[in-house]
């Protein structure tokens, strides 16, 4: 258990450059093992998902190091085609690895994902979409067997924009006969980093960042040399973090295009935002006010993983602010802790409403998932006294170093 304590109250002020992107490097790193092929990869962030990814590769045969931001892969010997549980059980985007070992090896076996509990996080997509692929598929003892020796592209169009599944999709059909055509793609800024890289490894690629992909043919190269978008959930983190705490801080290397619908709410709460080349810079107000309503979408809408951020943003700010969360059915669990510290929330269903209350207080906390982790963080850095935020591990899974990102600063936390 990890527990961060944070006396709240301090503005922050000052610079902080954002880490690569975690929903960015995840994919990236199961798409290494597509071909045999050797890697380098910079501005890898330092996370415990990007460990546990880590773990992964080696299982399967891997060399895997690591020197400060940049990581190298060397997927070049015999690979295992198999991932035990409890490398599996750690994080749900595990299951990336299904279409890359299948490419690769013909065959897959693994345990069903974990990750964040945010309700149901059915993978029915991906495995119709290999199935489509010519893939045989059956589920034993908690296990997913996949096999075939030679997957065909397709034309799939995806019920929803699921990010996972497009990924797993768009690695799969590098190696596969054929071309490779995906309707109601996900569009997400991590989706064109993917595909960024598989191009480096060959693969003929366009449509990416549309929601029309097409895969058409794979020239694989040995070396491929990459480096990691920034990761717009952490900038994202560090703008709500200043707009509760207060002050000026500016976010260096955060993408502006990749964060309009969050920057556009943060301007409507009264603060003041200023966007450069590198960067984006954020002032809040003495008191901020609530937002237009808040709903969240595929990309390029309000993401799922900021409405917690901004809701703790909000719980100060004059007037009722509304949130509508439309990706995720169990997405308001830091809902009840945020209450604990003051807050007036109320919920019914997928709609939770804040009454921006004058003060917080400092409390006993207990996070349940990533994003609601850093919620509380946010909202600790805008209480008086101190909070005590009990976390298992939740915030190191995507978070590089947040105590130390925050303290600099200014934030008092340890
Ligand atoms: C990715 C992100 C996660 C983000 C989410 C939505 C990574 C590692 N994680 O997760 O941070 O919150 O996108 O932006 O990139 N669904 C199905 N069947 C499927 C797949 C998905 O019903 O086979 C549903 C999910 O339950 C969910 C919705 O589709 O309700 C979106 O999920 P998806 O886009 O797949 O999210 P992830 O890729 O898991």
């Amino acid at each position: 258990m990890d527990i961060w304590r944070i006396r709240g109250g301090k503005s922050l002020r000052g610079e902080t450059d954002v880490q690569g992107a975690k929903n960015a490097v995840l994919p990236i790193l199961a798409a290494s093992v597509l071909t045999g092929c050797r890697t380098g990869l910079d501005n890898c962030p330092d996370l415990r998902d990007v460990d546990g990814s880590a773990d992964i590769l080696r299982c399967l045969g891997c060399r895997v190091t690591r020197s400060g931001r940049r990581m190298y892969i060397d997927s070049t010997g015999e690979l295992s085609c198999s991932i035990p549980h409890e490398l599996m059980a750690g994080m749900r985007s595990s299951v990336i690895f299904l279409g890359a070992v299948l490419a690769r090896c013909g065959e897959a076996v693994m345990a069903m994902p974990g990750g964040c509990e945010l309700g149901p996080r059915p993978i029915d997509l991906h495995l119709a979409a290999l199935r489509e692929m010519g893939a045989e598929i059956s589920e034993s003892g908690g296990n997913i067997v996949c096999r075939c020796p030679k997957l065909r592209g397709a034309s799939i169009n995806l019920a929803l924009p699921s990010v996972g599944a497009t990924e797993n999709i768009m690695i799969a059909a590098c190696r596969a006969d054929g071309a490779m055509v995906i309707t109601n793609a996900a569009r997400e800024p991590e989706i064109c980093d993917l595909a960024e890289y598989l191009r480096k490894m060959g693969a003929n690629i366009r449509g990416d960042g549309s929601s029309t992909v097409v895969i058409d043919g794979f020239s694989p190269r040995g070396e491929v040399s990459h480096s990691v978008m920034p990761d717009r959930i952490a900038a994202a983190t560090w703008l709500c973090a200043c707009a509760s705490a207060g002050g000026e801080i500016k976010v260096c290397g955060a993408l502006p295009e990749h964060l309009v619908p969050v920057t556009r709410a943060l301007g409507e709460m009264g603060c003041r935002l200023g966007f450069c080349g590198d960067g984006i810079a954020i002032s809040a107000p003495s008191r901020l006010r609530a937002p237009r309503p808040i709903a969240t979408k595929p990309y390029p809408g309000f993401p799922t993983d900021a409405q917690a951020l901004l809701m703790a943003a909000t719980l100060k700010a004059e007037g009722t602010s509304v949130f509508t969360e439309n990706m995720f059915e169990s997405r308001f669990r830091h809902v009840p802790e945020l209450r604990r510290m003051g807050a007036e929330i109320s919920t019914e269903g997928r709609v939770a409403i804040v009454r921006g209350v004058p003060k917080l207080h400092g409390a006993p906390v207990t996070a349940t998932d990533l994003r609601g982790s850093a919620a509380l963080l946010i909202a600790a850095l805008g209480a008086e006294g101190e909070t005590v935020l009990h976390d298992s591990g939740h915030l190191r899974r995507g978070y590089e170093e947040p105590a130390e990102v925050l303290s600099a600063l200014g934030a008092e936390i340890h």
